[in-house]
């Protein structure tokens, strides 16, 4: 018996097919949740699933974009009637392509970035909010990132987003903090990803990240963002609220 109060809950982990919500997935399924995996990446999302199987654990997939409403609201709904609840929202998924200096950035780019990055998001949290207030209690963790606290050299329009992620996640806490319902978020610096390798399919994905983070130190790997998030989830951490709790190896520091 866990003392995370997660054990037989129902979380969401966006993005939950690579990387960091995969690393969340599979920690929360060892909690006890039951988890739900939404991810563009049908593949991804359903390996993960069955290794969460595989332990014992139980876990459901919903494919598709999730900056569209329709497929938001998919994710909540399925959530809700596959496990009876939705318990935890972490909002992960994420695009870092399309990276460009202000004067470069192209329409459609900005559109892209700030819908997968900022606007998905608030569509799930908007599509969570009902049954977490019905129930008198959620936990929402959003994934934000280093260049969501401080300027960065990373492509205007992500930073941008990221930095929306912080202000949705400080007002939304501060909504419904007498509601049951915390709102946190993690901020990232470098992390081992296919994020980041995919900026440089040389290989030289830290050496990436730090030509626009500056000196970013030892990069991180996806469970250490993953015991950040669950940690957030958990019972532990039941009065901290609206915090984006960087997890960079000190660059913010
Ligand atoms: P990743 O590329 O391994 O994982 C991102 C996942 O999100 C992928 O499985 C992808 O298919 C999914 N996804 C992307 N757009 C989607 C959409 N429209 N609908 C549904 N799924 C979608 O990358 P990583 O690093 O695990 O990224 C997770 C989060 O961490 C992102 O929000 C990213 O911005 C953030 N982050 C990552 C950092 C890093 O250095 N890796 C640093 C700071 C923040």
């Amino acid at each position: 018996m866990s003392m995370s109060g997660l054990d037989g809950g129902s979380v969401v982990v966006t993005g939950a097919g690579s990387g960091i919500g995969k690393a969340t997935a599979l920690l929360f399924a060892r909690e006890g949740a039951r988890v739900l995996i939404a991810d563009l990446n049908s593949e991804g999302a359903k390996a993960v699933a069955e290794e969460i199987r595989a332990t014992g654990g139980t876990a459901v997939t919903v494919v598709g974009d999730l900056s569209e409403q329709t497929v938001a609201d998919e994710v909540v709904a399925t959530a809700v009637e596959s496990f009876g609840s939705l318990d935890v929202l972490v909002n992960n998924a994420g695009i870092m392509d399309r990276m460009a200096a202000t004067a470069d950035v192209t329409d459609a780019d900005w559109e892209r970035q700030l819908r997968v990055n900022l606007t998905a998001p608030f569509l799930l949290t908007r599509a969570a909010l009902p049954h977490m207030l019905a129930a008198g209690k959620g936990a929402i963790v959003n994934t934000a990132s280093a260049g969501g606290i401080r300027g960065a050299a990373a492509g205007t329009a992500y930073t941008v987003a990221k930095h929306g992620i912080v202000g949705l996640t400080r007002s939304t806490a501060i909504m419904y903090r007498d509601k049951g319902i915390r709102t946190n978020a993690v901020a990232p610096g470098g992390t081992a990803t296919a994020i980041v390798v995919d900026a440089d399919p040389a290989g030289h994905g830290p050496a990436v990240v730090g030509g626009y983070m500056g000196n970013i130190g030892r990069i991180a790997q996806p469970e250490e963002q993953a015991a950040a998030i669950v940690f957030l989830a958990s019972d532990a951490a039941s009065n901290i609220n609206g915090v984006i709790l960087p997890v960079d190896n000190g660059w913010s520091a």
